[in-house]
């Protein structure tokens, strides 16, 4: 395992700490939470621990499924105690980008439904802005030349349709992604979060504010955990 994949283990499981018997959990996408999934599946097999998880991607299904963690979904359980996951920035206002693996609004749904919500990443992704890392934006695929037109105005840089294996990434939705060059300049990413939602053919933006209430970072000098004044853990 090289330096970088060790970060995200050591952030990963980490955030198991925060996992109680009986309680139902929003399981994000991406490489660094697949360590939290790994270690609770493990704490399950070996430890008895009883949780439901709720996935955020077909992709996060598939690996709980494989790691024998009874999963639910929104239609059934209203309300989750906590979800874990990752992102590709936070700020210290603990306000994130996310949706570089494409999950974003099904991300976005689970944390909002849950108690609180933590992150789990390594060093690479504390900024001071948000924006350097291409904001994802989740369009539907009928309106997307239309919506990508209409986000051009306030995106400074270029806004690229995501690819895969030369043709359009579909979101697990069945949506488009659009990665918006913003640049760090996303200091208020409540406005924009709301200007671009409200754009025709928008699904969802992968700006999460005011969400997340624990960040789990690790990096050559070992793991910080930062809470938010005020938060709800
Ligand atoms: C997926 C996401 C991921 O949480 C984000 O891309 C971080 O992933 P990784 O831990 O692989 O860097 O938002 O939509």
């Amino acid at each position: 395992m090289d330096a970088v994949e060790e970060l995200k283990q050591e952030a990963g499981i980490a955030a198991c700490k925060y996992v109680k018997n009986g309680m139902k959990i929003g399981l994000g996408t991406g490489s660094t939470v697949k360590y939290t999934i790994i270690e609770l599946g493990r704490r399950i097999a070996e430890e008895d621990l009883q949780i439901i998880g709720v996935p955020t991607s077909e992709a996060t299904k598939e690996l709980a499924e494989s790691l024998n963690i009874p999963l639910s979904d929104l239609s059934e359980i209203e309300k989750l105690d906590l979800t874990i996951d990752g992102a590709d920035e936070f700020d210290p206002n603990f306000d994130l980008i996310k949706g570089g693996g494409g999950a974003l609004t099904r991300e976005k749904i689970v944390a909002l439904a849950s108690n609180a919500m933590i992150v789990v990443a390594d060093d690479r992704k504390k900024v001071s802005t948000l924006g350097q890392f291409p904001l994802p934006v989740e369009v539907s695929i009928s309106d997307w030349d239309e919506a990508k037109e209409k986000i051009s105005p306030i995106c400074p840089g270029k806004i690229n349709l995501r690819m895969k294996n030369e043709e359009p990434f579909v979101t697990d939705n069945g949506g488009y992604i659009l990665d918006c060059n913003f640049g760090p300049m996303i200091s208020k990413p409540d406005i924009y979060e709301k200007k671009i939602n409200s754009i025709e053919g928008v699904v969802e933006v992968g700006l999460f504010v005011g969400i997340c209430d624990v960040i789990i970072f690790s990096s050559l000098s070992g793991i910080q955990i930062l809470t938010k004044p005020n938060g709800r853990l």
